[in-house]
């Protein structure tokens, strides 16, 4: 038997007067008294049938009992569709099947949802995901992912680059997450951790001498999950030996042309902007700045420093900061929606936001501005470039505090008018980040990207005196404000490895315990080298233009990290605790 002479999709008007079969799933049933229209679906796309009884009988039969999505087979005829049936929104409207015989190969129950409904519950749609991935959406999701991680390997094989494997089952390979860890049956009391990504292993290759590594990477983070954030995601992660910061990022760049100018037909403007952090976090209060829209932030701080507006005056005097940006259009917000940012400013840790409103006359209304001067006045106009009819809005505190509330408000103020232009791609890389930063809550200096990045050259005899101002190799790779990529050049001598370890708080015994597999291998000559991971989960959600990561993978994990499809994470039984050498922790409450 022959379950297909073409794809659905494929059948077309050449192939008029002669035989087909086909076979996929009932889309549609339609019953215009006596004749019966069935659409046909498979991964190719839809065929239209027709089931004349005077022509096939025993095929009305099968088609009046059938129920939509069973899946089917027909043999017939194709022939032309009259003129006024011809559907041109379909790649087979001209024509249709004028079925001989149609057989039931697996009939579908009754649907707990319908596949064109938009409003089904997502715990539901994924509980069901086999039925949920027959969406139209849902199969063009997964074709672009497809054709992204094929892009991919094309990209980096033409450059030589080698696809190479690394453990799941492995020791910790801390990302900045808490580690799922796999209890050892034949070793109780120790466990394996999974990846949170392959970094040390990617570095063990260009110690091996292998020059460029790539690797479609499963990894594994036990953190908070978000719009953006799975427990488990997909990341290309990639290395290069003997190469500069300016290598990796141009590597990325094209690749990044590639995929936009294939999967979107996009010709993406190069080069791609570069920025420092610090001028980001200065200009646009984020290390991810958006840049379709302007709300750029400036420091009027000087300008304000003797100020009559004593919140201005204390800021600067404490040693913080007072920075503003002006939003066009937003002098005609309410006074209800001006406290509505106030109070979004203080979620943010602001102490409050002072506002002025230029009125398209050129009058200036504001609460704070009876102690202002006209100078003062004049001066943040111009800085921020206020125009009659916008809102300027100014925040005043510690700097750090000041970068937080301006930075959170850019982008809600963007949402809010709209200031995006939906068909613009804002794409740059941010560069210098700073090598640590300081946890407050653990009182120590932690790593930014992670514990293998290597410092500025310039910068590296301040790590012990000053780490604060250790500037570091790090980049990330930012579009439309989403962080979609990170990397690094990577430390390679042990005794500057040795160093940063101290420095974010670990004992040399401590630094040999977790990472001796590391410092053994850079003890045998490390090449220069660096890389980075773009997440490939987050690239596809800009691809077809989704908010959600779980709509771009296709058996994702709802909040919670439980999965309705398999009921994922399951009690372990009595057995398996055992097994493991664990004790059975009492039941859940809930279960109780
Ligand atoms: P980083 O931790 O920044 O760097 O991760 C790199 C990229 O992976 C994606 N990503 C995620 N995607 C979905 N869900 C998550 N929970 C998640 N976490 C990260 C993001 C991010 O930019 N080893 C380094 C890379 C390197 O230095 O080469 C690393 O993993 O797109
Ligand atoms: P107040 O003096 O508290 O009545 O505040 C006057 C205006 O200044 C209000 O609009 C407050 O939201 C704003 N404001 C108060 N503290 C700050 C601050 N640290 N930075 C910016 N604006 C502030």
């Amino acid at each position: 038997m022959t379950y297909r002479t073409e794809h659905c999709g494929d059948f077309n008007e050449s192939q008029i007067g002669t035989d087909a079969i086909a076979s996929g799933w009932t889309a549609r049933r339609r019953d215009h008294g006596g004749l019966v229209f069935i659409d046909l679906r498979d991964r190719s796309g839809m065929v239209q049938l027709v089931i004349d009884p005077e022509h096939a009988p025993a095929a009305l039969d099968v088609a009046q009992a059938i129920r939509v999505e069973s899946v089917i087979r027909a043999t017939g005829k194709i022939v032309a569709r009259a003129p006024e049936t011809v559907n041109t929104n379909l790649s087979t409207g001209a024509i249709e099947i004028l079925v001989d015989t149609l057989e039931e190969l697996a009939p579908s129950d009754p649907l707990p949802f319908q596949l064109d409904d938009e409003g089904v519950d997502e715990a539901l749609r994924i509980r069901h995901r086999a039925l949920d991935l027959r969406r139209d959406v849902m199969r063009e999701t997964q074709y672009v992912r497809t054709m992204t991680t094929r892009l991919i390997r094309r990209y980096l094989e033409d450059r030589g680059f080698w696809e190479l494997e690394t453990p799941i089952l492995t020791k910790s390979t801390p990302e900045g997450a808490r580690d799922f860890v796999v209890p050892a049956r034949l070793e109780p009391g120790s466990v394996y951790a999974l990846p949170q990504s392959p970094q040390l292993f990617k570095q063990l290759f260009m110690m091996g001498g292998y020059e460029r590594y790539y690797q479609i990477a499963r990894c594994f983070r036990d953190e908070a999950q978000r719009a953006d954030r799975q427990l488990e995601f997909t990341q290309l992660d990639l290395e290069m030996s003997f190469v500069t910061r300016d290598e990796i990022l141009e590597l990325t760049e094209g690749l990044y042309c590639a995929l936009w100018q294939e999967i979107l037909g996009i010709e993406l403007p190069r080069p791609f902007l570069r920025i420092t952090h610090a001028e980001a976090m200065l200009r646009f209060g984020s290390d991810k700045p958006d840049l379709r829209y302007g709300l750029e932030i400036s420091d009027v701080s000087e300008l304000v420093a003797n100020s009559g507006f004593s919140v201005f005056k204390g800021a600067v005097e404490k040693g913080g900061a007072v920075r503003a940006l002006a939003c066009p259009g937003a002098a005609a917000l309410s006074r209800r929606e001006l406290d509505e940012l106030a109070e979004f400013a203080k979620e943010w840790g602001g102490q409050g936001l002072a506002y002025l409103l230029l009125d398209p006359s050129g009058e200036v209304r504001s609460p704070i501005a009876k102690f202002l001067s006209e100078e003062e006045l004049a001066g943040i106009i111009a800085a921020t470039g206020a125009q009659p009819g916008d809102a300027v809005f100014l925040a005043a505190d510690s700097a750090a505090v000041v970068v937080r509330v301006l930075g959170a408000l850019r982008p809600h103020l963007a949402a809010r008018y709209e200031l995006a232009d939906p068909k613009a791609w804002s794409m740059l890389f941010v560069v210098d980040f700073p090598l640590f930063g300081y946890d407050e809550n653990e009182g120590r200096w932690v790593a930014e990207h992670h514990m293998f990045t290597a410092p500025r050259a310039e910068d590296e005899d301040r790590i012990e005196s000053d780490p604060g101002s250790v500037l570091s190799e790090a980049y990330d790779f930012v579009v439309n404000g989403s962080e979609i990529a990170s990397g690094s050049l990577r430390i390679n001598r042990p005794d500057l490895q040795e160093r940063v370890f101290r420095t974010v708080g670990f004992s040399d015994e401590e630094a040999e315990d977790r990472f001796g597999f590391l410092l053994r291998a850079l003890r045998f000559g490390a090449p220069p080298h660096g890389g980075i991971a773009p997440g490939i989960d987050r690239t596809v959600m800009l691809l077809v233009g989704t908010e959600s990561i779980r709509d771009v993978i296709a058996f994702p994990k709802i909040a919670g990290g439980f999965d309705p499809l398999t009921d994922a994470p399951s009690p372990a039984t009595a057995e398996q605790w055992r097994d493991l050498g664990l004790v059975v922790p009492p039941p859940k409450k809930q279960d109780a």
